[in-house]
């Protein structure tokens, strides 16, 4: 039976914070250097790059800045001063923010193919959908491994272009979100194993086939698209700069799958805002904290549990390693949640209107965990005026898993008025 707004905000939302949902690591290597963005992080995403990113996403239809809201009954029910949280539940109309990066990264890769066949330097997003390469895109064909919303943003991005898309999936990737990603007219292949497997298998495809993998994460001879996935990223963070102009947080909160998001996101907040950039705290699931690991042992490690979390989106085996380059001198610490701190936060999220899926809900659970727990607030340096950035990273990607954590549909969440 579904549930009213009314009935679902009965149970006291801070009642599964306690002191064990959550711990923390305070990062031992963060850069002390305060002004200008670490040399090393210049180096994997540099401005021109940023910029060249932001120029061609921004010209493409259906660009929108995505909203931040004000969270002010929340700031006071956590004692900080205020909180502003990034809306990406609408971008491209895709459900979440990684829209910027699979898609982008496929255009970066078939204008080079296109430069390499033609000699045509510069080609643009407009000279590619215009049709005027067809005859080469049509033969190109973009792979990935995803649990879902990495592989929807190629499979678009594909779509959009106009060249062939293969999407792996691994055997626990949900119908709806399978379903999500078909409906852009690719391929689809289910591979019997767990998320290793599928990007294993969809490797060695590819190199029978002469293919191209888009991934989102960096390894050993593999660099290059991953950081055109990241430098679409760093759009959403230029809009976080032009959205607040005033009282720039003291905290950010970001989610930690393979660590793209969180990279992009702290290099260009680092660029914009300089000495007086947040704290940048990284959330990630109890079941899957490579990043907490890497923290842990002071470099790229794999994560201690067993990959299975609510958080699907979330869980990573192991570390992107461009992105633990970045965030080994940019994150302050790392964060990691039990399951359960999951679906009250969405619910939370759902009183004030916004729809924030399982892995987008997660900096919210992680902000609550870190102000309910006297000890993380005082090491986070969290209080009373404290300026809190979220980052939701996606709506009900997948509906029915919504209804099922938050009692109701994503789109009453909407329209239901609030009280
Ligand atoms: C909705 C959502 N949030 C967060 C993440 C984590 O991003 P990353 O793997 O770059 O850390 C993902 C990754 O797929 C995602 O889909």
């Amino acid at each position: 039976m579904s549930k009213t707004m009314d009935q679902i905000m009965t149970d006291t939302w801070l009642d599964v914070f306690t002191t064990k949902c959550s711990t923390w690591q305070n990062n031992a290597t963060v850069s002390s250097a305060k002004k200008l963005l670490h040399p090393k992080i210049e180096e994997i995403m540099s401005a021109d790059e940023g910029l060249r990113a932001k120029s061609e996403i921004q010209k493409w239809d259906g660009y929108k800045v995505t909203p931040l809201h004000y969270l002010e009954k929340i700031a006071k029910e956590l004692r900080v001063a205020d909180i502003h949280l990034k809306d990406e539940s609408s971008r491209f109309g895709l459900g979440s923010f990684k829209a910027l990066g699979g898609a982008y990264a496929v255009f970066r890769v078939l204008s080079q193919l296109i430069e390499k066949q033609t000699g045509d330097k510069n080609v643009n997003s407009a000279d590619i959908r215009s049709g005027s390469y067809q005859t080469i895109t049509k033969n190109i064909t973009v792979v990935t491994a995803t649990d879902g919303n990495h592989g929807k943003s190629v499979a678009w991005g594909a779509r959009e272009f106009g060249c062939q898309c293969k999407i792996y999936i691994h055997r626990d990737v949900s119908k709806g979100r399978e379903q999500a990603i078909a409906e852009f007219g690719c391929e689809m292949v289910r591979v019997s194993g767990n998320y290793d497997h599928s990007v294993q298998q969809a490797d060695i495809d590819s190199q029978k086939n002469n293919w191209h993998v888009v991934s989102d994460t960096s390894y050993p001879g593999y660099m290059d698209v991953p950081k055109y996935v990241m430098q679409g990223y760093t759009i959403l963070a230029s809009e976080i700069g032009e959205q607040i102009i005033d009282k720039i947080p003291t905290h950010v909160f970001l989610p930690g799958g393979v660590g793209g998001i969180a990279a992009a996101i702290s290099a260009e907040l680092w660029r914009i805002w300089g000495e007086n950039r947040p704290k940048v705290i990284v959330v990630e699931p109890e079941a899957a904290d490579c990043l907490y690991q890497s923290a842990l042992s002071a470099k790229p490690a794999q994560s201690s549990g067993n990959l299975e979390t609510v958080m699907a989106c979330l869980s990573a085996g192991e570390v992107s390693l461009l992105a633990w380059d970045i965030l080994s001198r940019s994150a302050n610490a790392f964060m990691i949640l039990n399951d359960q701190t999951i679906a009250p936060s969405m619910r939370r999220l759902a009183k004030e209107g916004i729809v924030s899926g399982e892995s987008g809900a997660a900096t919210l659970a992680g902000l609550a965990a870190a102000c309910q727990n006297p000890n993380s607030r005082i090491s986070l340096g969290i209080d009373e005026n404290s300026r809190i950035l979220l980052l939701s990273t996606e709506g009900a990607t997948d509906p029915h898993i919504y209804k099922k954590l938050v009692g109701i549909d994503a789109d009453k969440v909407v329209t239901t008025p609030l009280i």
